[in-house]
């Protein structure tokens, strides 16, 4: 009876670890890059599901959830150190396919808005969580599940203590408040992402900066962004435009941003909209607005970072056009940039 109880334990633990195509290394987890970063501007590497080897588990309101096996053996250290401060957590969500995130989209976009949905649900095939290696938590609280995003930030205090053992089991906090203009993405307490090196995870959270700060993916930069006067959008949706611009900016290597400014409500005409519309022919909605920005900022200096670029080097480019363009529901899109 015993060899058929370990025959039966056997062969549920081997069907719910799922080597997804190659070799993967047992309980040591899978042989890919920890250290991977998929972003805005990073789809998920090619081949990745070749090594990637992941278990599934039941959560507390009987969902599947698919977590890359070593930061599932982390994940549950980590949710066992916090019980002991009676802390609770679970997981929400963490390996999606593409179809999956797709959905997601949807969904966020019929319930809050295409604007909100593009903030908060990265594009699909641009998802951290298409590695594996993001994992949602949600909170219970005296019992009770708390899952929903506009629940779980009224509890900043429990955030907090989550977050300060993060590092200690290999995980960091991926997108921080205020940093939208690097990660392109708003705060979310809830999303951790496994890196697999508790000291590289350390300096992270220690040092208060985004993933794409410590691998040298972006150029953060303060500058002071002159909205003009304009009597067509708010200054919020400048912003918001502003934002997306930094964003594609921030993987510039070496270019160092000087200033930003509206070009003015005349360049947001029928002639530019009409020219963006042809650029992007194959989107489903027509853009119904558009807007131009105009950028100074100086070329890279180092033989490493104009390596596959146009640019001229130590250059000061001046009146650097941006031009950016939403459907009837969406956010700003940057649909073409240049001279
Ligand atoms: N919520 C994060 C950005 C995602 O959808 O991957
Ligand atoms: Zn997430």
């Amino acid at each position: 009876m015993r060899k058929i109880i370990a025959l039966l334990i056997t062969m549920i633990m081997a069907f719910s670890m799922c080597a997804c195509g190659g070799a993967g290394s047992g309980n040591s987890g899978s042989d890919i890059d920890y250290m991977a970063l998929v972003n805005k501007l990073n789809p998920l590497p090619e081949n990745w599901e070749e090594n990637l080897e992941t278990i599934h588990m039941t959560n507390s309101v009987g969902e599947d959830v698919e977590v890359e096996s070593k930061a599932y053996e982390n994940y549950q250290q980590l949710k066992a150190e916090l019980e002991k401060e009676d802390i609770y957590v679970d997981l929400d969500s963490a390996r999606r396919s593409v179809a999956d995130q797709e959905r997601i989209m949807k969904e966020f976009t019929e319930k809050y808005g295409a604007d909100y949905a593009k903030k908060t649900v990265a594009e699909p095939g641009y998802s951290e969580h298409h590695t594996g290696l993001a994992l949602d938590l949600y909170l219970i609280i005296d019992g009770k599940d708390v899952t929903k995003n506009e629940d779980m930030v009224q509890y900043p205090e429990i955030w907090e203590k989550i977050h300060a053992k993060l590092a200690d089991h290999g995980f960091i906090l991926r997108y921080l408040e205020d940093r939208e203009y690097i990660t392109g993405y708003g705060y979310e307490p809830w999303h951790i992402r496994y890196i697999d090196d508790v000291d590289k995870a350390k300096e992270i959270m220690e040092k208060d900066i985004t993933f794409e700060e410590y691998l040298g993916a972006v150029q953060p930069s303060e500058v002071t962004i002159d909205y003009g006067e304009s009597k067509l959008f708010k200054e919020d949706e400048l912003k918001e435009a502003a934002v997306q611009i930094k964003c594609n900016f921030a993987s510039w290597k070496g270019c160092q941003l000087h200033s930003i400014r509206y070009a003015g409500d005349e360049n947001s005409n029928e002639e530019n909209l009409k020219w963006l519309n042809e650029l992007n022919e194959n989107q489903e909605e027509p853009y119904v607005e558009c807007v131009e920005f105009l950028m100074d900022f100086h070329s890279p200096t180092e033989e490493a970072d104009l390596k596959d670029t146009a640019w001229e080097p130590d250059k000061e480019y001046k009146d650097y056009q941006w031009f950016l363009a939403r459907t009837k529901d969406g956010g700003w899109d940057v649909v073409s940039y240049g001279y």
